[in-house]
């Protein structure tokens, strides 16, 4: 049985029991209806308008960041985080919330060991949070979920179910230090307020940040033109080209979450690649590099080329959220949770010239199916040598965790309503749910009800075990979000090394993180 497939009977055997099990608890509405059959955790909401027709308009890639100022401390740069107006879908603008004006954001390139500082100026109508998602970066800069950046004129808001909370504020702007001593990967960032997230990235708030060192200069990957940042995103648009998004508080200040039908996710309509509908890129007939991140609020993807190129495999993976692997794996397609990155090479000189190819998602089989295109191009001149070594990935094991601590995500009862919680609580930002040392190895077990895509913040992990099950395919390499699946346990072990202090993980399914499925630990 394939993978795809034994995960949907495995869905589809536990969705009476826990819906069942939710009504048992007195949450009463039947909110978990799992959608995009039964792949994600989540419901379809649909555009109020025609969906825009498929590879009509050109992939084009988020521009990169000049520094305001280089000096000794690093690379200085200044975020405006503003409403602007987006031509995202035909006859229509999309009014969005972008870093620089722009969905996505404007991408930041940096080098190992040379630190970004990064000013975020807020002029929305909300207060915000930044996080370098991936970044190995100490507590005061790593957004945590109350650290909020007030708009002038606003000292206070009154969401937050009435939780008293201080967070480490600021108003108008906030200086974001990432030292960025870690090694070269994939990482992005995005709003990350307490209760709000969600609607906020749904809006806009979400950007590539590209890190690099010399071990993979040293490889001589496909560059330049031939590497790719693909963010992909699922949105609904309302009749008037808006965003579609069912928040219970449109304003996003009061009142958290989503009416009944979404608590379980919000899955779009529309499938963007770096904010265009369904593109298209040419490519020559060569190697590309392609960093794919699903920036979904809760859709998961199974991507494949179609046609298949003539090599076996369509995809040489050779990194994942935390950097390169050891040694490339080759995959005929990609599964990627939210918040997941692959970095992959994909060899398209065994195409004809004019070949189009698709890039498809297997969890759907309407437009939602259908992902990209690609339109191969003449052979051209390509040096690159895929090497069967990328480089050292030490491997954790199970022996060296000092502690093993379990926690189940599933849904439960949240200020009254329905939400998520982990270890039974709903995230309350004064509560500490782990306090592991800094230096030690430390094993979590976390078990699921749904699909829960889980996040820690501040270091990579590594996968021990699915079930009884090794690894799966997906799970190689230093991960940073571990995708649970319906009834699933998952090991995982963690090397608490990076800095003291306190950290959140949670769901990235970010209707589950906004609706209190998200816990702190703290670094001792
Ligand atoms: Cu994208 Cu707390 O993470
Ligand atoms: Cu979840």
């Amino acid at each position: 049985m394939s993978l795809a497939a034994r995960a949907l009977v495995y869905t589809r055997a536990f969705l009476g029991a826990s819906i069942a099990g939710a009504v048992g608890v007195g949450i009463g509405t039947p909110l978990l209806v799992a959608g995009a059959g039964t792949e994600s955790t989540g419901n379809l909401l649909r555009s109020e308008r025609p969906l825009p027709t498929a590879f009509t308009r050109r992939l084009t890639v988020p521009r990169v960041l000049s520094p305001v100022r280089s000096d000794a401390d690093g690379d200085h740069y200044r975020i405006v985080q503003t409403a602007a107006s987006a031509s995202i879908v035909p006859g229509a603008t999309t009014r969005i919330w972008g870093y620089n004006g722009t969905f996505p954001g404007p991408t930041i390139e940096s080098r190992r060991g040379r630190p970004a500082i990064v000013t975020h100026v807020n002029r929305l109508p909300v207060p915000t949070v930044v996080h370098l998602h991936g970044g190995r970066t100490p507590a005061s800069s790593d957004g945590h979920p109350i650290d909020f950046v007030y708009p002038p004129g606003m000292s206070h808001h009154g969401g937050h179910g009435g939780d008293s909370m201080v967070g480490d504020t600021t108003h108008g702007s906030r200086e974001y230090t990432f030292p960025l001593g870690q090694r070269a990967a994939t990482l992005w960032y995005h709003d990350h307020r307490m209760d709000f997230t969600g609607p906020s990235v749904w809006r806009g708030l979400a950007g590539f940040h590209i890190h690099r060192d010399e071990e993979e200069d040293g490889l001589g990957l496909p560059s330049g033109a031939r590497e790719l940042p693909l963010m992909i995103t699922d949105r609904s648009f309302a009749a008037d080209g808006s965003f579609r998004y069912p928040s219970i508080d449109p304003g996003l200040l009061h009142t958290p979450g989503v009416s009944g039908d979404y608590v379980a996710g919000v899955l779009g309509d529309t499938m963007l690649v770096n904010g265009v509908p369904w593109p298209v890129a040419e490519v020559d007939a060569v190697q590309y590099r392609l960093r794919i991140l699903n920036a979904c609020i809760a859709r998961r993807l199974s991507l494949r080329l179609d046609p298949a190129p003539a090599s076996a495999s369509g995809f040489a993976q050779i990194g994942t959220e935390g950097g390169l692997l050891g040694a490339p794996v080759r995959l005929d397609h990609l599964g990627l949770a939210p918040a997941q990155r692959m970095d992959v090479i994909v060899d398209f000189s065994g195409y004809r010239p004019g070949t189009e190819v698709t890039v498809v998602n297997d969890f759907d089989d309407g437009p939602m199916g259908k992902v990209m295109r690609f339109v191969v191009g003449r052979p051209a001149r390509d040096d690159f040598i895929l090497p069967a070594r990328l480089s050292t990935v030490e491997r954790l094991t199970a022996e060296q965790a000092v502690t093993t601590r379990p926690f189940s995500f599933r849904a439960g009862e949240v200020r009254g309503g329905p939400g998520w919680l982990i270890g039974q609580r709903a995230f309350s930002p004064g509560h500490i749910a782990a306090g592991p040392r800094l230096g030690t190895v430390e094993v979590w077990r976390l078990r699921a009800d749904f699909h829960h895509p889980v996040r820690l913040h501040l270091q990579p992990f590594q996968v021990l075990s699915r079930g009884s099950e090794g690894p799966g395919p997906f799970d190689a390499g230093w991960k940073d979000t571990v995708d649970l699946r319906p009834a699933e346990e998952v090991a995982i072990a963690i090397r608490f090394d990076g800095y003291r202090g306190t950290y959140v993980f949670h769901c990235h399914n970010l209707e589950h993180e906004d609706m209190a499925m998200m816990a702190n630990f703290v670094v001792r």
